[in-house]
């Protein structure tokens, strides 16, 4: 059995339904159902008797010890944390104590854990660390794309907080030899994403006829990877990662902001035609996010040489299944949007309990 924190947000979800499609193992989600957890997203799976829920904040040192000593996981994939650059920018705080102390509780529960089992279960426990590549800071035009040996030089405090967590991470390793694995991916789209960043927001305000909002000039670069090859890299890293290693992941995709929404309000042309014009018409240029990082760029040669993980979507056939993603699941971005998917396992459960 594996333990997957944060595992009703966005990555962590689609991680948990496409690992229960391929494989039998059982699956603990620990997730505290801040506002972007959603168990609507683990819906398809909910008579599934290998996913167990537990509504845990990782902050509880003590709760997530007792989960360890009631399922004893062979290994921890850690997604939980505040995700959101302009939530950050806003209120830091939540950030700090999800990100890093909470991060911190995880790593001693694991730890403690760990020390105690036998010398082959020792052996083969994992710790795999679901990190950004905000965590190197902001590239200009011409640099050499982020590689694991980049410097760590975070802006914001999402990424502040993430570079934080990384380094506990690492030091587990060195100093107690807890088996360690850490990714830095970059922005990922996809299914179950949260309608507050970029590509999911621009999607509902087109549909809802409002202003498609790009903050400063829109030619901040960031370099996209489809939420399921991101799964499949984190899950190539936990078969086969070396402990202690870090592998960044990246599509290769380094698109300016104006681009995507450009594709997007295209193919929604295309798909959803408006009557009053085209989508692009809404598109409003509104002052820049502060400390906006230029661009980010990642080099995945050491996945791909070392785990031998390439993408299988790209671009144009990742954005393209969004989009229908997007406009075949209104339902789920209402009640998101109206607050209703709270109340979700009520009014699943509610009146059979
Ligand atoms: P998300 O915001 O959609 O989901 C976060 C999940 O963590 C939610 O289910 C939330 O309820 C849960 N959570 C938050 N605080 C918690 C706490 N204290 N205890 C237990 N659960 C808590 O985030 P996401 O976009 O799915 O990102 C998942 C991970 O991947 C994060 O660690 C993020 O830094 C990293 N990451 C994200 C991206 C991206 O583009 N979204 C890219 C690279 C790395
Ligand atoms: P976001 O999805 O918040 O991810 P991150 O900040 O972690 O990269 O934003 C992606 C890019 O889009 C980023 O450069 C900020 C920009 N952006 C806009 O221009 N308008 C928006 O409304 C949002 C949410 C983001």
């Amino acid at each position: 059995m594996i333990f997957v924190t944060g595992g009703a947000g966005f990555i962590g979800s689609n991680f948990v339904l496409h690992r229960l499609a391929r494989f039998d193992e059982p699956i603990v989600v620990i997730d505290k159902l801040t506002y972007a957890g959603n168990r609507e997203n683990l819906a398809s799976a909910q008579h599934d008797p290998r996913l167990i829920f537990s509504h845990t904040d990782i902050c509880d040192g003590a709760a997530i010890a007792a989960l360890f000593a009631a399922h004893r996981p062979r290994a921890i994939v850690h997604f939980a944390a505040e995700s959101h650059v302009d939530r950050s920018i806003l209120g830091p705080g939540e950030f700090i104590r999800t990100n890093v102390n909470g991060s911190f509780e995880l790593l001693e529960a694991a730890r403690k854990y760990w020390q105690e089992l036998a010398a082959e279960a020792r052996a083969g426990f994992r710790f795999l660390h679901v990190s950004t590549d905000e965590v190197y800071g902001s590239l200009g035009p011409d640099d050499a794309p982020f590689s694991e040996t980049t410097a760590y030089a975070p802006n914001s405090p999402y990424s502040a907080s993430k570079a934080a967590s990384d380094h506990l991470v690492r030091a587990y390793h060195h100093t107690y030899g807890l088996p360690v694995l850490t990714t830095n991916c970059s922005n990922n789209y996809g299914p179950f994403q949260f309608p507050e960043k970029l590509i999911p927001l621009i999607l509902q305000n087109a549909l809802d006829g409002k202003p498609l909002p790009i903050y400063g000039d829109g030619l901040n670069v960031r370099d996209w990877l489809f939420v399921l090859d991101h799964c499949r890299a984190i899950e190539r890293v936990l078969e086969t990662g070396r402990p202690g290693e870090v592998y960044n992941v990246g599509g290769k995709n380094e698109i300016r902001n104006i681009d995507v929404v450009t594709v997007l309000c295209a193919i929604l042309d295309e798909l959803r035609p408006r009557a009053e014009g085209r989508y692009a018409d809404l598109i409003t240029y509104v002052k820049d996010r502060p400390g906006h990082d230029r661009r980010y760029a990642i080099d995945p040669s050491k996945i791909e040489r070392e785990l031998d993980w390439r993408p299988e979507e790209t671009f144009e056939t990742g954005i393209r299944a969004t989009v229908a993603w997007y406009l075949d699941n209104r339902g789920w971005v209402d009640r998101v949007r109206d607050g209703s998917y709270r109340d979700w396992i009520d009014r699943q459960y509610g009146e059979r309990t």
